[in-house]
């Protein structure tokens, strides 16, 4: 039966980290998958997630099962951490644990499916290119339409509105928190404002993916948008992430919340942990542990902010002197977080692999946070010379 099987395309993303390891030239440089990185070029396991690990080590007695809704304290962090002084009331909110945001964006998709199996999954692109797949695989069907003009161009809101003219009610549209992947360009207030007049007007429900929560302008400004939604609609899904803010990214660390009323928050909690039942019983609970014991521990969730801190300036630094080192990379420069695409097609993607041992997807989207400053005056000329004018 397997012998008939085809490999399929691997995914573009994670082909990437195998082709940058195989590469034997010391001056390669990796600006494909979303990592963090030092100055010194590592992913370190960040100190306070290391003090938590520690603690967890010594105090940790027992590792039997917590139930397909996973970590409550975790749940319950997350719900102040994503969601501020706008957090809404546990009557009107439920929560899963998930593993990673991919599982908490499947999650999301299942419990629409469950709800309405009709409803569409509206995505504004380019976004993520892991986000058709997911939503397939719930078996929803999917609607594209554009969220920028082009790259570096700021999203359109005018234009989103009017491509969205033929959404049903009922139908997800998918927004992205903060720190727009692959684009870096992210919503206004006022495009928050229209787009929460709108999403009411058409009783559409909006499902924000909260990926980078401090990375771009702070923890609680990358999460003013979400939180302007979360008071004014009545429906709403919400995932997130700790890969990147915690680096907890093979850790498997995220959540999915799902706001409603009546009885609707209560139900959509009970239909996704059966489903996650299913699917894979319960979500790892290391990383979820660790973050709890980060966000409920003063001192630790202090040393994780200043740490969450740093790596957000030396992201916008880093944007900064990129955008200044060659004319064609300036719009990069009004971008957030850890992204920002280039207008390079993939004939110029591959020449920078080959030529110059500069790895980054197809699609020219770079991470930022692969750049060093030492390198990143050459980089940048070899990166602006791929742009088409
Ligand atoms: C990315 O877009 O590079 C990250 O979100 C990592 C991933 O899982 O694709």
């Amino acid at each position: 039966m397997f012998e008939a099987l085809k490999p399929g395309q691997p995914d573009p993303l994670l082909a990437l980290i195998a082709a940058h390891a195989a590469d034997r030239r010391a001056d390669k440089v990796d600006l494909g998958v979303g990592v963090y990185r030092d100055a010194e070029g590592r992913t370190p396991v960040m100190r306070a997630v290391k003090a938590a690990e520690h603690r967890l080590a010594e105090t940790q007695e027992t590792k039997a099962y917590l139930g397909p809704a996973g970590n409550a304290a975790f749940l319950d962090a997350m719900a102040d951490l994503t969601f501020g002084v706008a957090r809404p009331s546990p009557e009107r909110m439920g929560a899963l644990q998930t593993p990673g945001g991919t599982a908490a964006l499947r999650m999301a998709a299942e419990v629409v499916r469950i709800a309405d199996p009709a409803a569409r999954v509206w995505l504004l692109e380019p976004t993520w290119p892991n986000h058709p797949p997911i939503f397939a695989a719930a078996g929803l069907s999917i609607e594209r339409i554009a969220y920028a003009p082009a790259p570096g161009a700021r999203p359109d809101v005018a234009a989103i509105l009017d491509e969205l003219r033929d959404a049903r009610p009922g139908d997800v549209v998918v927004l992205q928190g903060a720190c727009h992947n692959p684009t870096g360009q992210d919503l206004t207030g006022e495009d928050w404002a229209a787009l929460a007049a709108f999403l009411n007007r058409r009783c559409l429900v909006p499902l924000i993916d909260q990926a980078y929560q401090g990375l771009g302008d702070g923890l609680d400004a990358d999460a003013a948008g979400l939180r302007y939604l979360a008071g004014r609609v009545p429906e709403m899904l919400v995932t997130v992430s700790c890969s990147k803010n915690f680096g907890l990214y093979r850790e498997r660390t995220g959540g999915v919340f799902v706001l409603s009323e009546g009885d609707g928050a209560a139900n959509a909690a009970a239909a996704v942990a059966r489903e996650a039942r299913g699917m894979y019983s319960m979500p790892p609970d290391h990383g979820a542990a660790l973050v709890a014991e980060i966000l409920n521990d003063p001192d630790l969730a202090r040393t994780w902010r200043e740490e969450l801190e740093t790596m957000r300036v030396r992201l916008a630094d880093l944007r900064k002197a990129l955008a200044a080192s060659h004319p064609a990379l300036e719009p990069a420069g009004t971008g957030r977080g850890m992204f920002a695409l280039l207008p390079i097609n993939p004939d110029g993607v591959e020449a920078l692999r080959t030529r110059h041992g500069i790895y980054m997807p197809g699609n020219g989207r770079i991470n930022i946070g692969g750049l060093r400053q030492e390198t990143l005056w050459q980089v940048a000329e070899h990166l602006g010379a791929a742009c088409l004018p």
